[in-house]
């Protein structure tokens, strides 16, 4: 089974939501093949948990405060997300990374503040266009992997997904090749063996993320390796996103 998740970012009003999930948990017919999650801004959270209650579409969030609850003003905790009927949150985006700062020392206390409230996490990391070029991928995933996954014990990665999102591939247009997600796959698989065990790296849950659209889902899919899918712009109309997952 497929992991199809959508990151909305920071997209849509609350009535906007309600009409589309109106419209996809209508459309959307529940198959073997695919679960799943909607990664939505905070104040959409309550309305989508309402209208997705009989479904199997699972909720997630994109973003946790790393602390249980205090004078953090502004911030979300785990506890929250959790009674909010969060499953999964997305932890280490590129995007938070640049534009908010948030470093690997920090993506590691909101993961364990994720394991601790009971949510799913779905870790972002990937290599930026200079890396590439430089033919430090390989480094730079396993860097922000073993950063991320500090003080982890094995039998908590069955809560962790690891989406590959290669930073010049987010928003831009150009998806990574099968070629290139499935040399990423197998670095990523490589990690984990090496810092938990060999079954650890097999069972591992990787996605890939970064301009995926209609015409390249179902190759990148087909990947050797590949658990599923991270969607940003292509899931914000649910017709588009529909016909994706109806690719998988
Ligand atoms: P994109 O975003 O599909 O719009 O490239 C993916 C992501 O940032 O998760």
């Amino acid at each position: 089974m497929k992991k199809i998740i959508a990151n909305f970012k920071m997209n849509q009003t609350q009535s906007e939501t309600k009409r589309y999930l109106m419209s996809f948990a209508s459309r959307f017919k529940q198959n073997d093949k695919v679960e799943v999650t909607l990664c939505l801004p905070f104040t959409n959270l309550a309305i989508a948990d309402l209208l997705l209650q009989n479904t199997q579409i699972k909720l997630g969030a994109q973003n946790i405060s790393e602390f249980d609850s205090g004078s953090y003003t502004g911030e979300v905790s785990g506890s929250m997300l959790k009674e909010a009927g969060v499953e999964m949150v997305i932890i280490g985006h590129s995007e938070r990374r640049q534009k908010f700062k948030e470093s690997n020392k920090l993506i590691n206390r909101k993961i364990k503040a994720a394991l601790k409230n009971g949510l799913g996490v779905i870790l972002c990391v990937g290599e930026s266009l200079a890396e590439k070029n430089t033919l430090k991928t390989l480094e730079s995933l396993r860097f922000q992997i073993e950063e991320a996954l500090k003080g982890l014990y094995e039998n908590e990665l069955e809560k962790i997904i690891i989406a590959y999102e290669p930073i010049w591939a987010i928003g831009t247009g150009k998806n990574a090749t099968a070629r290139e997600v499935e040399y990423a796959v197998k670095v990523i698989r490589k990690v984990i063996e090496d810092d938990f065990s060999a079954k650890a790296g097999k069972d591992i849950n990787i996605i890939y993320g970064g301009s995926l659209n209609v015409r390249n889902i179902s190759t990148i899919m087909r990947v050797k390796g590949i658990d599923g899918a991270l969607v940003g712009g292509a899931s914000l109309d649910e017709n588009v996103f529909l016909n994706m997952i109806g690719l998988i």
